[in-house]
């Protein structure tokens, strides 16, 4: 059995949906209820809980470890994990952790690295998905306003990270190693919001924010120095970040999937 955390995530439910398709049986944890494939029993329990979580994991042999956040107890996580049986972890880590490794980030790598567990990491860079947070505008306005239009960068799609996570999951062969996900190409916010507009039919104005507007705007979502970290990247990628990464199509057999097929799929979210 294969637990899954963040399982009604951008990640985590197409994860669910091509394990119970696979015929594999899926323990599916969040804190709220859903509406699941057959297949998959969902379990409610909170990551900041440990304990809740121990009977959560009851009978998994494998998890895919999700955290949203960097405030939650890994190592107490995987020793849950590892109590109730669990012999393999896939960890949904952040390129960050290597790109930037100024930041400190590695601790939550070591959890998982150091558990006596077999590992594998993933490190995604910044997700197509992050372009629900426009949506609203999108809806109201037909605009977008965020800043560094033509920085682009290689969003990868959820559903690569998940294609991915299950590969690692349900093969042998991917212990120990650390994997960089990326999509398919440099893509800038004023391309995203073009793609979207393609999607739609409809025409959509890029209205690009200062450094200032945007992190006002964010920091209504996030702490600072999580903003400020956004924001680096957005604005200054390095050479990792804006780097693309063949891990996807190695380890799928196809390419990544561009930022354009991921606004097609998505676009109720912005009608
Ligand atoms: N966005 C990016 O650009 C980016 C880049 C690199 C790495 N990452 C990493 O990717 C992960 C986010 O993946 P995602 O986009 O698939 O997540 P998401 O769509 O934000 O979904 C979060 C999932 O976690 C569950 N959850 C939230 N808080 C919880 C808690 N306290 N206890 C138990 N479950 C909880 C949510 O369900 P409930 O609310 O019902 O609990 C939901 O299933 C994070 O680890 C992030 O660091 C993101």
């Amino acid at each position: 059995m294969i637990a899954v955390t963040g399982a009604t995530g951008n990640i985590g439910r197409p994860l669910v949906e091509i394990l119970t398709a696979a015929g594999e049986a899926v323990t599916a944890i969040s804190r709220n209820a859903a509406e699941l494939p057959a297949g998959a029993v969902h379990v409610e329990a909170d990551l900041s809980d440990p304990a809740s979580l121990r009977p959560a994991f009851e009978g998994a042999e494998r998890l895919l470890l999700l955290t949203p956040g960097t405030q939650f107890d890994l190592p107490a996580i995987v020793a849950a994990a590892k109590d109730a049986g669990a012999e393999r972890v896939v960890l949904v880590s952040s390129q960050r952790v290597g790109s930037r490794p100024e930041e400190g980030l590695g601790a939550m790598e070591a959890a998982v690295t150091e558990s006596g567990l077999e590992w594998t990491v993933l490190r995604p860079g910044g997700f197509a998905s992050n372009a629900y947070l426009w949506a609203e505008q999108i809806r109201a306005e037909r605009a977008v306003a965020a800043p560094f239009g033509d920085v682009g960068l290689p969003v990868v799609d959820p559903a690569d990270i998940a294609d991915v996570a299950a590969i690692t999951l349900r093969e042998r062969g991917h212990t120990g190693r650390r994997y960089t996900l990326t999509g398919p190409a440099p893509v800038s916010p004023r391309e995203q919001t073009a793609a979207i507009a393609a999607a739609l039919g409809e025409p959509i104005e890029f209205v690009e924010q200062t450094r200032d507007q945007a992190l006002e705007t964010l920091s209504r979502m996030w702490p600072a120095e999580v903003v400020e970290a956004i924001l680096k990247v957005l604005g200054s990628p390095n050479e990792a970040e804006r780097a693309v990464s063949p891990e996807i199509e190695n380890l799928t057999g196809r390419p990544a999937r561009s930022f354009a097929d991921w606004a097609r799929r998505n676009t109720a979210a912005f009608r």
